[in-house]
């Protein structure tokens, strides 16, 4: 039954929400003309007001399931974050037969494959594009536009945040904590930034990219996963004296029948494409078999590229609604039933080249072990800096970069330096990208 008028609900006033709200008064005419009738912004949860944001022409309800229990409302759009009251709230949503809108990364990579299947058993439309890379349209890109190509691989730097900080520790030599603090004055972080710093928001985020890439269901635990707290500034300054930049990076990737899920601070010459996205842009590059390599960039978060997405799933389900059809795309690209799991390939076999930094003793003999350590697992060095000691200092930074070894390897080889008198502390590992033919 076609519809003379589409309501929207939404629930959580908070940066994303509030843009949504902007996003209604600024373009509102024009979803209604996308649309062929008006999709309006009926009713709001939120548990306090913004002064920010002028709610005084919305019904304004302090019980966010207030929204999802409004008779007349057709699409909820879930904008309160986390996993337990957004799970209910959604759950209730979708029960209840009405469309969902959400930009919860953590949600759909903890629980989607039940609310999937929920959606496809009530017939209704749950919608994430905001969930991954804010602004970038690559949810639809994997689901719809590159349905016809295998996909081998993606990388993408996917969390604003982290980006953010490593490039400005990088470019202005500022301080993580004074970069942190602007990041969430300027709206990029997540309220607690602890999953920006420690990964699990870009692992969220490569779990659903990899899912609408291989056909494998949603699984939290996939990816092995480091934060950019690995990074200290000195190993940002080698990078950039070897020819090299330190990004976050996820990356999926088909090996054989396996799939490759991993998240890390990587190294990766200056001179490649993705080495060259900085700030809180995110980029996602994509290589399949049709297509070959297509590259996405642009604001992976922010209020307003944030609710661009939210707004853009929006108008997608109205048309559907205001023409009374129905929108039977699956959720997860495949239909649930049809989602296989691949077994993971084990981050001790990924063979990448590396990146080692480490305190010696200036004593003669020091370089001579190290290099015979790297060589009995059958590893060479690529590059090395060595700094010479300050006057007076006893102690050298030593930078290796090897030719490509196993994760394994590396780390026997690792674990035998660290046994040598002549190291001070633990050595820093990070793995490097080459990223050929980008
Ligand atoms: N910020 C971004 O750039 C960005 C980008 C992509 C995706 N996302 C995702 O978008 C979602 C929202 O993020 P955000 O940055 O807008 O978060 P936020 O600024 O912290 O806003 C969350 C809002 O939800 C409200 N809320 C939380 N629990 C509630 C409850 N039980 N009942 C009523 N209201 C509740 C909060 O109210 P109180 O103020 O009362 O706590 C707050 O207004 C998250 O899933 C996030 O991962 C954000």
């Amino acid at each position: 039954m076609s519809k003379q008028r589409i309501a929207v609900g939404l629930c959580g006033l908070g940066t994303v929400g509030s843009g949504v709200v902007t996003l209604f008064e600024r373009h509102g005419a024009a979803l209604a003309t996308r649309c062929g009738c008006p999709v309006e912004l009926t009713h709001i949860g939120a548990r306090r007001d913004r002064p920010d944001c002028d709610t005084s022409g919305y019904n304004v309800s302090r019980d966010i399931f207030a929204v999802v229990a409004d008779p007349e409302i057709d699409i909820i759009v879930e904008l309160i974050g986390g996993t337990t009251t957004a799970y209910d709230l959604v759950a209730q949503a979708l029960e209840a037969g009405k469309h969902v809108v959400t930009a919860n990364k953590a949600l759909m990579a903890s629980r989607g494959n039940e609310l999937a299947a929920l959606a496809e058993q009530k017939g209704v439309a749950l919608r994430f594009e905001a969930a991954v890379a804010g602004g970038i349209p690559v949810i639809k890109t994997l689901r719809e536009s590159l349905a016809a190509n295998a996909i081998d691989s993606i990388a993408g730097i996917i969390n604003g945040t982290g980006n953010f900080i490593l490039t400005e520790m990088a470019k202005a030599g500022r301080a993580f904590e004074d970069v942190l603090s602007e990041a969430q004055a300027l709206g990029y972080a997540e309220a607690d930034p602890t999953f920006d710093i420690d990964g699990t928001d870009a692992a969220h985020k490569l779990v659903i990219l990899a899912t609408l890439a291989f056909g494998i269901p949603l699984d939290i635990d996939g990816p092995f996963t480091e934060g950019i707290n690995s990074v200290a500034p000195e190993d940002l300054h080698f990078a950039e004296e070897l020819g090299y930049v330190i990004k976050h990076l996820g990356i999926a990737q088909r090996v054989g029948g396996q799939v490759d899920l991993r998240v890390h601070p990587t190294l990766i010459p200056r001179d490649k494409q993705i080495a060259t996205v900085d700030g809180v842009l995110n980029t996602v590059m994509v290589r399949s078999d049709a297509v070959g390599e297509l590259v996405l960039v642009g604001p992976g978060a922010g209020a307003l590229p944030t609710a661009s997405a939210v707004c853009g799933d929006v108008t997608d389900i109205a048309q559907h609604v205001a023409r009374g059809t129905t929108d039977a795309r699956p959720v997860l690209g495949l239909p649930t039933q049809a989602l296989q799991s691949l077994p993971r390939v084990s981050r001790d076999d990924v063979q990448s080249e590396w990146y080692l930094r480490m305190v010696v003793s200036d004593q003669p003999g020091a370089m001579a072990d190290i290099t015979r350590l790297l060589g009995n697992e059958g590893i060479s060095i690529e590059s090395l800096i060595q700094r010479p000691p300050k006057s007076g200092a006893k102690e050298v930074s030593v930078v290796i970069i090897t030719d490509r070894a196993s994760g394994s390897g590396i780390q026997r080889a690792v674990d035998a330096i660290e046994q040598l008198e002549a190291l001070a502390g633990s050595i820093t590992m990070l793995r490097v990208e080459a990223f050929e033919g980008s």
